[in-house]
């Protein structure tokens, strides 16, 4: 686990204006900040990557610069992953990109759910580096359930999960199902989950701040 909010940086700044109550107010700033979240995780991962070098020809002679040759294929869930999702676009220009949509179910009771996979697009994985991002991580059991949905598009080389804001048990429990090499890439951890599994301070529903 990569905890990035652990260390000072301008990251927290981010986090802090997600977190707030009064700034949450304006959904465009609210996503913006996902985003930019987004982009600073993802340059973080990109050290993970493996490099190989290559001649550049620039105006006036050559340059040996170490560039990745990895196929990324960026994996959203719906919906509450998309300014995220865009985030590490802006950085992985030739990434594949697959969508998944899940919702928790409530049945009778309020604080019983069940996570439900509906929609499905992926490419294959084989080979290739799966960076699965959901802006929170409370339960774990959106991750759980996407995982075991791809099992079927092949097998990816490297994994790494993207996330703004996860509680402990959460994250806990997904080292717990995930293969071991995974890497967690994370902004902020927060201590407690409460019985509706809402991460406790956190930040509310990441899906309603950022589209209503
Ligand atoms: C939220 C969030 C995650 C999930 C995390 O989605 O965006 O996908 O809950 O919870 P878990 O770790 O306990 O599984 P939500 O169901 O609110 O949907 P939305 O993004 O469409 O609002």
């Amino acid at each position: 686990i990569h905890n990035l909010g652990d260390q000072n940086s301008v990251l927290n700044q981010f986090i802090s204006e997600i977190r707030d109550v009064q700034i949450q107010k304006d959904p465009m700033r609210f996503r913006r900040n996902i985003e930019r979240i987004g982009e600073v995780l993802g340059y973080e991962f990109s050290k993970e990557l493996l490099y190989s070098s290559k001649n550049i020809e620039t105006p006036l002679g050559n340059k040996s610069m170490y560039l990745s040759q990895d196929q990324v294929v960026i994996c959203s869930i719906l919906r509450a992953g998309l300014p995220l999702h865009q985030g590490l676009l802006n950085y992985f220009d030739a990434a594949e990109n697959a969508f998944i949509s899940a919702y928790r179910k409530h049945e009778n009771d309020e604080n019983d759910f069940e996570v439900v996979v509906d929609y499905f697009a992926a490419p294959s994985l084989e080979g290739k580096v799966l960076v699965l991002t959901d802006p929170m991580l409370a339960t774990g059991r959106t991750l759980e359930n996407v995982l075991k949905g791809l099992k079927d598009h092949g097998t990816p080389k490297q994994i790494h999960i993207v996330s703004v804001i996860g509680s402990q048990q959460g994250i806990d429990f997904v080292q717990s199902v995930f293969p071991a090499q995974t890497h967690l890439w994370i902004a902020a951890v927060d201590p407690e989950l409460n019985a509706r599994g809402y991460i406790i301070p956190g930040i509310g529903d990441a899906g309603d701040l950022a589209y209503g």
